[in-house]
């Protein structure tokens, strides 16, 4: 089987501001010296993604963002391309998070479309998938899952998965301070990795599967014990470094 390296990506969401993005990245950089085994990666709000890659110079930190329009370039107001952001030497674009999902009513059909834009321009799609509470309580925590990623599948092939993102996100986590337990998300992870083996083996040993939702600097290190999470979407524990870092350092060493 493939070795997956884990990823932990910050989403900062909405929060920050030039210095903060400045003060944050200085301690994540402190923080994760020498720490090697888990690649880290970093959202900030588009708006900060100079003063990020200026502090972010000479790390291994990768840069990211928290979302790229299907449109290349044009008349297509407040929208951001995927030039634009490898213009910042972004590289991990989360797509399809729940937010988005809801507040902008993006459809299953949209994410696939901005997956495939992230992949012809070279860039990491970072699929988030996950069901909501009423959802999980109906039993319908797989039916979505599958939903989302065959939106990818059926528009793309299963090969666009090759060097690509999941991350699984059950809605009624995110934010709530009630992190799926580690059995639980295992549970799912397997359940989207046969998904896509069913398509292809070699797609899904590859494919790197983070989970999100609540995840700390408490319990990250229980999660990472399951042999499908490969890492972890981190948001509110992504805004302070030391907490930051005892997730990526978990990451390194359960992985190792
Ligand atoms: P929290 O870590 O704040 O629950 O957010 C998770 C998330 O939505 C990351 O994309």
């Amino acid at each position: 089987m493939a070795v997956r390296k884990p990823l932990v990506m910050g989403n900062w969401k909405l929060n920050g501001s030039k210095a903060f993005t400045k003060e944050l990245i200085e301690g994540l950089k402190k923080e994760l010296q020498g720490v090697t085994g888990c690649g880290v990666a970093i959202a900030p709000p588009v708006m900060y993604l100079a003063e990020a890659e200026a502090a972010l110079a000479g790390s291994e930190i990768a840069l990211g963002s928290q979302n790229v329009d299907i449109n290349l370039q044009g008349a297509f107001t407040g929208d951001i391309s995927t030039a634009m952001l490898k213009d910042f030497g972004a590289k991990y674009i989360i797509i399809g998070h729940s937010e988005r999902r809801t507040y902008h009513k993006e459809s299953d059909e949209f994410i696939a479309k901005k997956f495939g834009v992230l992949k012809e321009a070279g860039l990491v799609p970072v699929l988030c998938i996950g069901e909501s509470e009423a959802e999980n309580e109906a039993g319908k925590t797989q039916e979505v899952c599958a939903r989302q990623i065959d939106a990818v599948i059926n528009a793309l092939g299963v090969e666009a998965f090759n060097g690509a993102v999941i991350a699984y996100e059950p809605i009624w986590a995110i934010g709530t301070g009630k992190s799926a337990t580690p059995a639980q998300a295992q549970a799912v992870h397997k359940f989207i990795r046969d998904h896509i083996a069913a398509k292809s083996q070699a797609v899904a040993d590859q494919v790197i599967i983070q989970y999100g939702g609540s995840v700390n600097d408490a319990n990250a290190a229980e999660l990472f014990t399951q042999p499908d999470i490969d890492g972890a979407l981190v948001g509110g524990a992504s805004l302070k470094a030391p907490a930051f870092a005892v997730i990526v350092k978990a990451a390194a060493v359960a992985k190792a």
